[in-house]
């Protein structure tokens, strides 16, 4: 039985990815993450505030026609951490992906400080923990400096 009886709100699509249970008033993040603003291609669609078992409401992102990178999963994962990726074909779900807030964030987002070590010419990779899940809220390995959900979305 679907979260959505009695009513379906949403139509299904035929191939795309569907990103649902995202945590709700967050739909728009994983649209910027997308690049949905830059693609005039695909069909989208946004669901906000959807009634949800396990999230009290959740919203939802569809994009038919398109299959993300493992790149956009992981940027997923930072401001949609209970998000479940669908895979579609031929109207079946033949995929689902749970996301994964990881404990280190390694080479995803730059560090906002320029005098950190990262920002330098030597090879250093970016690391991140999480200081807070939700708002997200990251801390640098390297100089401690601290990144807020509105910094990380500018790199996005
Ligand atoms: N969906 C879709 N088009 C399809 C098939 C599924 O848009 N052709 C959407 C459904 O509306 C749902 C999501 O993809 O939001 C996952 O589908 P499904 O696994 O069938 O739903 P549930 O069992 O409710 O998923 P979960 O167990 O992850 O809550
Ligand atoms: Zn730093």
């Amino acid at each position: 039985m679907s979260e959505n009886e009695p009513t379906l709100r949403v139509s299904k699509i035929k191939d795309g990815t569907v990103i649902d249970h995202i945590t709700g008033g967050h739909a728009l993040d994983v649209a910027k993450i997308l690049g949905i603003a830059e693609r005039r291609a695909s069909v989208i669609t946004i669901a906000m505030n959807v009634p949800s078992k396990r999230l009290g409401h959740k919203d939802m992102v569809k994009i038919e026609g398109r299959f993300l990178a493992g790149s956009e999963v992981d940027k997923i994962a930072l401001l949609a951490p209970n998000a479940t990726i669908n895979i579609v074909k031929g109207y079946k779900v033949v995929e689902k992906q749970r996301v994964k807030l990881p404990d280190a964030i390694k080479g995803i987002i730059k560090c906002d400080n320029p005098a950190c070590i990262s920002n330098s010419n030597e090879p250093v990779q970016t690391r991140f923990y999480v200081q807070k899940a939700q708002p997200l809220c990251l801390k640098c390995h390297y100089c401690g400096h601290i990144m807020e959900k509105e910094e990380i979305l500018k790199q996005f």
